[in-house]
């Protein structure tokens, strides 16, 4: 069966890193129709939007979209493209599975934990004013429908994927309404599935320091929206860093997989990026299409290749001195060896 993918590169890395996703999605055996669309600075040069209105309208219309990373200007310019497009197009939960790779070395080797981010509130509501000079306040927005969305959707990935455990981390201590409002509501949830799932939380801070202590203790992790953002960062900080961690942005009627990472300019153009948390994304996204065979064959590929652990190929980030290219390259090669 043919699928119809949107394809948008983004900023920094992102071109070199979904180019190198479609080549291997393309030598995977699965069927896929890439619409290539601008987004981020590609967006502005092309359309004058870094959001133009035919992306969105083409990755509504398609339902499935592999992304790059793209870069926000930092304390002024335009809102972030993924902020918008996550909300305009109701990609309420992030999925981003972190777990130890083969001859990836890192600081623990049992890491299988995975971050459900609530993506479409809290503090990126972008809601931010002065209320006189130099005092500014930021909107904390947390709704009930939102909260309980995003608990049930952990949850039910939970019961699917024969995970035992959702530990929801808060800031419920501090602000009571805010965070409280999240918890109540994983705490209604949590009693739903208290006989096929554990229950846990924790306040953030002890969290933060438990993720680095054992992350083991962890399976599912239940987050609003900036802390699902940080989070995700820190644990991939424990399984080798932002190159081989993927996400999934998912809503009712779309989903917009990605890499975790961000454009990372200082390497871009360099050949220096590791491709394969986009190829991992990729993965997720052949998964979700039903392309499970094409998935798994890549899986064995890029798993093969680490392994080996065959250093001209790598990454630096992973410790090799290889390129994008010679990565990408050795991923193919392995899916075509018997
Ligand atoms: P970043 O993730 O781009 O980079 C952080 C560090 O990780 C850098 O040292 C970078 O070189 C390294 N890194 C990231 N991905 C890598 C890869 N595939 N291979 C090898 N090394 C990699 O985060 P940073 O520097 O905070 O943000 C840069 C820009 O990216 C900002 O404009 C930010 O807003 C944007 N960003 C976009 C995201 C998205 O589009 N989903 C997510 C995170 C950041």
């Amino acid at each position: 069966m043919m699928h119809t993918v949107c394809l948008l590169p983004g900023d920094g890395i992102g071109p070199e890193v979904t180019s190198a996703a479609r080549r291997v999605i393309d030598e995977s055996g699965a069927n896929i129709e890439w619409v290539p669309l601008p987004l981020g600075a590609t967006g502005v040069e092309l359309g004058g939007s870094p959001l133009p209105q035919r992306t969105l309208a083409a990755v509504a219309g398609h339902g499935v979209a592999l992304k790059g990373p793209v870069t926000t200007p930092i304390g002024k310019g335009y809102e972030s493209v993924n902020v918008r497009l996550r909300k305009k197009l109701n990609l309420f939960a992030a999925v981003r599975p972190v777990r130890n790779l083969p001859g990836i070395e890192s600081r623990f080797s049992d890491v299988e934990l995975v971050i459900i981010r609530e993506n479409t509130e809290g503090l990126y509501s972008g809601l931010e004013n002065e209320v006189v000079p130099g005092v500014v306040q930021s909107l904390k927005i947390v709704s009930e429908a939102a909260s309980l969305r995003i608990a049930h959707f952990a949850f039910e990935y939970a019961v699917n994927r024969g995970r035992k455990k959702v530990t929801c981390f808060h800031k419920a201590n501090i602000m009571k309404k805010s965070d409280g409002l999240f918890l109540e509501c994983a705490r209604r949830v949590a009693q739903k599935y208290a006989d096929r799932v554990q229950y846990d939380e924790m306040i953030i801070d002890n969290g933060c320091m438990q993720l680095v202590r054992d992350p083991s203790q962890f399976d599912v992790l239940l987050l609003e929206n900036l802390y699902g953002d940080i989070v995700s960062d820190l644990a991939a900080g424990l399984v080798g860093g932002l190159g081989v961690v993927p996400g999934a942005n998912i809503g009712e009627k779309c989903a917009v997989f990605e890499p975790v990472h961000g454009s990372a300019p200082t390497i871009a153009r360099k050949g220096l990026a590791n491709p394969l948390a986009c190829i991992m994304s990729g993965v997720m996204m052949l998964n979700h299409l039903g392309e499970t065979v094409a998935a798994q064959r890549i899986r064995d590929a890029y798993n093969k290749v680490l392994a080996e652990r065959d250093l001209s190929v790598l990454t630096p980030d992973i410790g090799g001195t290889g390129t994008t290219q010679s990565f990408t390259d050795a991923i193919i090669a392995a899916m075509k060896k018997p």
